[in-house]
């Protein structure tokens, strides 16, 4: 079941005309985006990326993913950015169906989280994945070089190239450079496609399969949300709907989006979701801040703010059709809590009363917000979710006026650190 938003909370903040009035200009973003024509075109790879994905290279991934899971019982997927969000998003989204578990490496240069590493790795039979589209970021290549050393101290020569696999640019890069004059196994990033968006290319598909994820399932939900997201027309596209909407909310001072989930398995998506419109967007003093709530907890926090603070803010909600799983909230006798009122009711018939609550208050409070709707929590959903957020992504981008490919600011914090390090070049 395709993706659903939910509009309803706008009311008051835009009308159907404001809608009628950005269509021609969504038009002309989707014009620029599907013929090539818009800024970073030659990063736009990933539009029609899932309906091209080859069988072979499914096929290729999910054999090895079999080897791995025989001899292996912990996965490192050393990455940082779009060579790590994506993978824990979904890592944290399809929790259950988790074979292999996924330790994470080259995501943050702290001495005691790359060393309690090593400790926990030690007693574990290790595969080891380096990602890195450029093949040349500092966090990554300085927990490669330790997590390399870790497994040249614990397996022989052989072994090695069984157990530690490259994914990066055909071409460029040291790790490219490495894979070759070692020999390791490597899969190739395409050069078309930008760090934040490559979560269905190997970045995503090879960590993720060898952990035990779906990926034919993954790819199938992206390849349905190809064809959904592809519309023109405005009105028939949620993608476009959602990315016009911020758009003209953005143009009313509503300057900073805050996507709320009520699922810990979907806080991780948000923060993969940070970085694809975070990075995306935020240029030439332009942009929406993208924030996260990790709700209901942070109802007890910055519930506060949402309600009464400074009201440059909108929200959006992601939510779940639903949940996996069933627990019934038990009766009791004293009913000290007065909450018999739900007993024998599942907690997430409660969840759901909470979003709903959350939403009026919010809107009350000044907030608008909208709700979009993932019906299940398994790959296929996914994979749509994915798409459905790079292709409103490339859209709000054009929208703003900005290319939404590139990220030149991110090079200002290496510059300065590589000179405090007195690494030249
Ligand atoms: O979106 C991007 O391209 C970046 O944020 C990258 O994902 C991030 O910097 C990691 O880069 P790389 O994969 O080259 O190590």
């Amino acid at each position: 079941m395709p993706i659903r938003l939910n509009k309803d909370h706008l009311k008051g903040f835009l009308t159907e005309s404001d809608f009628q009035t950005i269509a021609p200009a969504v038009l002309k973003a989707h014009d620029a985006l599907h013929h090539k024509k818009g800024a970073g075109a030659e990063l736009t790879g990933w539009v029609d990326l899932p309906g091209r994905i080859p069988d072979s290279l499914v096929s290729d991934i999910n054999g090895l993913a079999r080897d791995v899971q025989k001899n292996s019982n912990a996965l490192v997927s050393i990455g940082i950015g779009g060579s790590y969000l994506g993978i824990r998003a979904a890592e944290e989204f399809l929790k259950e169906d988790i074979k292999l578990p996924i330790y994470y490496a080259g995501q943050n240069l702290s001495s005691d989280y790359h060393r309690n590493l090593l400790k926990e790795l030690k007693s574990k039979e290790v595969t080891a994945i380096v990602i890195s589209k450029s093949g040349t970021t500092t966090e990554p290549a300085l927990a490669f070089r330790i997590v390399k050393k870790f497994m040249e101290n614990k397996y022989t020569v052989k072994e090695i190239k069984k157990r530690i696999i490259c994914v990066t640019d055909e071409k460029k890069g040291a790790l490219r450079q490495i894979a070759a004059k070692k020999g390791l196994k490597s899969f190739v990033i395409p050069d078309d496609v930008g760090g934040r968006f490559s979560v269905l290319t190997p970045v995503g598909l090879v960590p993720l399969a060898l952990a035990g994820i779906d990926i034919k399932k993954f790819i199938e939900g992206a390849r349905d949300a190809q064809k959904e997201f592809s519309n023109a027309d405005l009105s028939l596209n949620l993608a476009y709907q959602y990315a016009a909407a911020r758009f003209l909310l953005y143009n009313k001072g509503k300057t900073i989006e805050v996507l709320s989930t009520f699922y810990p398995h979907m806080v991780f998506v948000a923060e993969w979701w940070k970085q694809l419109f975070g990075e995306s967007e935020a240029k030439d003093g332009k942009g929406i801040f993208p924030a996260s709530l990790n709700l209901t907890a942070d109802l007890h926090s910055l519930g506060q703010l949402m309600q009464e603070g400074r009201r440059n803010i909108f929200e959006t909600f992601l939510m779940a059709g639903k949940s996996r799983s069933k627990i019934s909230i038990p009766e009791d006798k004293e009913d000290w809590d007065h909450f018999n009122i739900v007993a024998g009711k599942d907690m997430d018939f409660v969840n759901k009363k909470a979003q709903e609550g959350t939403a009026l208050a919010h809107l009350e409070g000044g907030v608008p917000n909208m709700t979009i709707t993932v019906e299940k929590r398994d790959a296929y959903h996914l994979g749509e979710l994915f798409y459905f957020f790079e292709k409103a992504v490339g859209i709000s981008g054009y929208l703003l006026g900005v290319n939404p490919f590139n990220q030149p600011g991110v090079e200002a914090y290496k510059k300065k650190m590589f000179q405090l390090i007195g690494r030249i070049k």
